[in-house]
This record gives structure tokens, C-alpha cells and sequence, in this order.
């Protein structure tokens, strides 16, 4: 969003390439799978899984394997004028555009900016008097607000969640500027079901467009965040992105970045944005990648360059957000408090100020700093590029962050985590027995409300024709 904090980041991801090309051992590795650059000074070492140790939960479903699930892209836009093209991307290089939903925050100026779901529908040539028969416009789902409303990104991003079902499977967070490869869609959801991780994140700088599809360094080479530092009160900042290549599937990584987020959509609703961090850019990823650890999410880098944005000068926004000095104050005291930043404000009132969107229950912050390297209280950084999974307790399954605001979505998780277990245990016969009963929870409301329905038809039926029968003996009598 901020356009010189983006053009950094690619900077960096240009500076490692640059500094990657010049190791002489880069070809030496061309026949080795999972590699990461690590160490000082930094060489290619082989990633391994430990073989051993602990594992995620695998996927509830088969939904990343099926052509009907949903994908929303959550997208926060200010006065971006390449909106539209990301639209015609998305829906055009999909291979299944029935089921590719647009959750878009914009934030435009009144008459200077245009629209996103005109200009997609112009681009495909429907003037704003045909756009009822624009391709997909039932698909993109818009919250406008006004450009002088804006409060940053972390702000636009908590509003996405406003836009998101219950029924919607797959989230993903991108910038307003992005492009895609054909079959982005069947490509993306079979690179997070080789994970084997019903709460992975596939997150990482997303590729500069002009890579798009290509084979970096003939490695396939890809962005791997394992870098941060301190960047102020309260606030961390991704650094220099490093780099993993000749990935068999996305690898586990310590870091999370807005730029590119793939979950299930649970993630979403159970640990959306914060809305009171009004002002902030630097700082959102650390304060959000510690909330979704925390609650049980994994972050991974993705193996292939399905998923491109523009960086820098390219991008085509105007201009910058505001937020009152107040609003920032507010925003920092709420991350240091998360973080437990030295002189932070620990009092129970405080860290329960946080509310729905403090820190999680199935792993502690504690946790997060040894496997991140990052250490928020003591402000000590250890680079961490290849860490291992953290296992957090099956029953833990149940707590979902915050259920005053996700009833429904905690309810349907539950739901889920039991029938896998029943099923674990009893077999598959009860697997059938399940499917039935969930299908039939989803009908039985259809059922009643069908019933209830023909039930009122029949009484107004009833009630005429006693009044035209009263009518009718009204007639005779006169
Ligand atoms: C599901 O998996 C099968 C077997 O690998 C594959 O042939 C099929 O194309 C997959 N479907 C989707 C939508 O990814
Ligand atoms: C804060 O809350 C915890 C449990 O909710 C309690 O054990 C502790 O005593 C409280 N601390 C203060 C200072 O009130």
C-alpha cells in the first residue's frame, strides 16, 4: 500500500537475487530438492522434515481437490488503478471462474478514481448501464468507503472480514496490483493440499510480476521469510527476504506477510485484522503472524510463482492515508502490549483491551519467539531459516479464538474435528453415517422453512375461499 515501503521490499527480494547469483555454489546444487540459503556467510543447505517428529492436523476435507470449492481474494485498494486488471486476471486465468469470489475493500476518491467493478466491467467492454450482464459480477463483493476515510492498511484489511461467508472455503490476501498464471486457481489449492495441514498459511513476499511463472536461477527459486528487525516501539519488521529453491511443496517458514496470505478461511474469521491498529504499516505482519501462530497457524513458502505482484513505481496508486496522532498512539501501545515490548502496559484490563484480537491459546508467545528467533520482551533476534513444526493439543481444536464474533464458524470447525475423530476411531462405516447426518443438517432447515411456507399458502387459500363462499352467501341473501 504505502508505495515506499513496498518498493523497499522489492528492493530487498532484488538484492538477494542479486547477492544469490553471485555464490559459486549455486550450480552445484542444481540436482538438490529443498534447498535454503542460511548460514554466515550464507550457502544453500538442505531443508529435511524430521521423519519422526510431530505433525499437523491433515486437511478436515478434500475441498483443495475439488473444483467447486470457493477461493475469495480478499484485496484492500487505495486509489489503485490497476484494480480492474486484477479482476480480469483473476476471473480470466481461472480455470474454474464460477467459484472465484472478489472481497475488495476500496478506498477511492469520489469522481477522480474509477471504480474497480466498473472499470473490470468496461475492460471486458460493459458500459455501466450493461453491467447486469458483466461476466462474474455476481462474484465480486465490494465495500466502498471514501479515500479521506482510509486508516491504513491494517484497517482496510480488518474490514475484508466484513465481507467474507460462511460458506466461503479458501481466503486469499493480496495486493489491489497482482497478476496471475493460468490455472492460478487449481495450482494454488494443489500447492496448499501437498502441504497436509488444515491450518496452513501459504505466506511470503509474493514474486515480482515480471517473474510470474518463471523459473528463477533455473532453481526455482522463491522468497523465504526468516529475517526481521526491530523498527521502533512495538513494531517488527520483515527483512530481507531469503530464499529457498527446488521446493517438492511449500516449506515451513517462521514469518507471515500481508503482501500474499492462502489459508482456509477460518484463519480469516478466527484471526481477522485488528481494527484499532489505525496508521500502521510497519509493524501489521510480525503483530498479525504472532495472533495467527498463536491459534494454531502454520506459515509456508510457497514452491512455485503462481501468484505475481507489481512493486514500486509500477504499481499506479495515488497518494497516501492519514490517521490522528491519537489513533497511531493507540495502535502502538496495542502491539507493544501484544508483544510484551519492554515498558509495555501488562495489566490484566489491558492485555483483555485487546479482546477478540490479542494473542491465541494453542501456542504461547513464548513459543513464537524461540521459533521465530525474534524475541519481543528481550529484543534479541537469532536468524531462524529452517525450524520445525511446533505440535499444540488435539483438544485445543475446540477453542476457537474468538467465538463471540464466529459463532457459526466455530461451530462448523467443531463440528468437523469431531466427525474426523469419530471417524478416526470407528472406521468407515460411521464415515458414510456422518456424511449422511451432515447432509441432512444442511437440508433439514430447507424442510421446515419449505413446510412452513406450503403451510401459510394453505391458509390464505383457506381464509379466501371462506370469504368468497361468505361473499357468495352474502350475494344470495341480498
Ligand atoms: C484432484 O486430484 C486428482 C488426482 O491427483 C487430479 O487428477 C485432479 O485433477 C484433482 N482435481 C483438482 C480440481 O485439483
Ligand atoms: C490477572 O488475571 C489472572 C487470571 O485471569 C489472575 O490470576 C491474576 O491474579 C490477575 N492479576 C491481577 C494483577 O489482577
Amino acid at each position: 500500500m504505502a508505495v515506499r515501503s513496498w518498493f523497499a521490499l522489492s528492493l530487498v527480494w532484488y538484492q538477494v537475487l542479486q547477492a544469490v547469483s553471485e555464490y559459486p555454489d549455486i550450480n552445484t546444487h542444481r540436482d538438490d530438492k529443498n534447498i535454503v540459503l542460511d548460514g554466515e556467510p550464507r550457502v544453500w543447505k538442505k531443508l529435511v522434515e524430521d521423519p519422526e517428529g510431530p505433525k499437523p492436523f491433515k486437511p478436515f476435507d478434500d475441498k483443495w481437490n475439488r473444483s467447486d470449492s470457493s477461493i475469495v481474494i480478499m484485496i484492500a485498494s487505495f486509489r489503485e488503478e490497476r484494480c480492474s486488471d486484477t479482476l480480469v486476471s483473476m476471473f480470466g486465468k481461472a480455470k474454474f471462474p464460477a467459484r472465484v469470489y472478489m472481497a475488495i475493500v476500496q478506498q477511492n476518491h469520489d469522481t477522480q478514481d474509477e471504480d474497480c467493478l466498473e472499470g473490470y466491467c468496461r475492460k471486458l467492454g460493459f458500459a455501466k448501464d450493461q453491467m447486469a450482464s458483466c461476466p462474474h459480477i455476481q462474484n465480486v463483493r465490494m465495500l466502498r468507503m471514501k479515500h479521506t476515510d482510509a486508516k491504513g492498511p491494517v484497517y482496510a484489511r480488518a474490514r475484508q472480514v466484513e465481507l467474507l461467508k460462511d460458506t466461503d472455503d479458501f481466503c486469499v490476501q493480496i495486493d489491489a496490483h497482482t497478476d496471475v498464471v493460468q490455472d492460478w486457481d487449481v495450482l494454488t489449492l494443489r500447492e496448499w493440499g501437498a502441504i497436509g495441514n488444515e491450518y496452513a498459511v501459504i505466506s511470503t513476499y509474493p514474486t515480482n510480476i515480471h517473474d510470474l511463472g518463471k523459473n528463477t536461477q533455473n532453481q526455482w527459486m522463491m522468497p523465504h521469510l526468516c529475517d526481521a528487525s526491530f523498527a521502533g516501539s512495538g513494531r517488527v519488521v520483515n527483512g530481507q527476504a531469503g530464499a529457498v529453491a527446488n521446493l517438492e511443496k511449500p516449506w515451513l517458514a517462521p514469518l507471515w506477510a500481508a503482501g500474499l496470505s492462502l489459508s482456509r478461511c477460518h484463519a480469516e474469521r478466527n484471526v481477522p485484522a485488528d481494527i484499532n491498529l489505525k496508521g500502521v504499516f510497519a509493524g501489521e505482519e510480525y503483530g498479525r503472524g504472532s495472533r495467527l501462530w498463536t491459534n494454531g497457524y502454520d506459515f509456508y513458502s510457497s514452491a512455485r510463482p503462481y501468484l505475481g505482484t507489481y512493486y514500486g513505481g509500477e504499481k499506479h496508486n495515488k497518494g497516501g492515508w492519514g490517521a490522528a496522532p491519537e489513533q497511531m498512539q493507540v495502535a502502538e501501545q496495542r502491539l507493544k502490549t501484544l508483544l510484551r515490548w519492554p515498558g509495555s502496559d501488562q495489566s490484566n484490563a489491558t492485555v483483555e483491551a485487546l479482546g477478540s484480537f490479542g494473542l491465541g491459546k494453542r501456542r504461547t508467545l513464548e513459543q513464537y519467539w524461540e521459533f521465530s528467533g525474534i524475541n519481543t520482551m528481550q529484543q534479541t533476534i537469532k536468524r531462524n531459516c529452517r525450524v520445525n513444526y511446533v505440535p499444540w493439543a488435539e483438544d485445543m481444536q475446540h477453542t476457537v479464538y474468538s467465538e463471540h464474533n464466529n459463532e457459526a464458524a466455530s461451530r462448523i470447525e467443531r463440528l468437523k474435528a469431531q466427525t474426523m475423530t469419530l471417524v478416526k476411531k470407528l472406521g468407515p462405516a460411521i464415515e458414510a453415517r456422518e456424511q449422511r447426518l451432515l447432509e441432512m443438517q444442511e437440508t433439514a432447515p430447507m424442510y421446515v422453512s419449505g413446510a412452513l411456507i406450503i403451510a401459510g399458502l394453505l391458509v390464505i387459500l383457506l381464509w379466501r375461499s371462506r370469504k368468497d363462499l361468505m361473499a357468495k352467501g352474502k350475494a344470495r341473501s341480498v
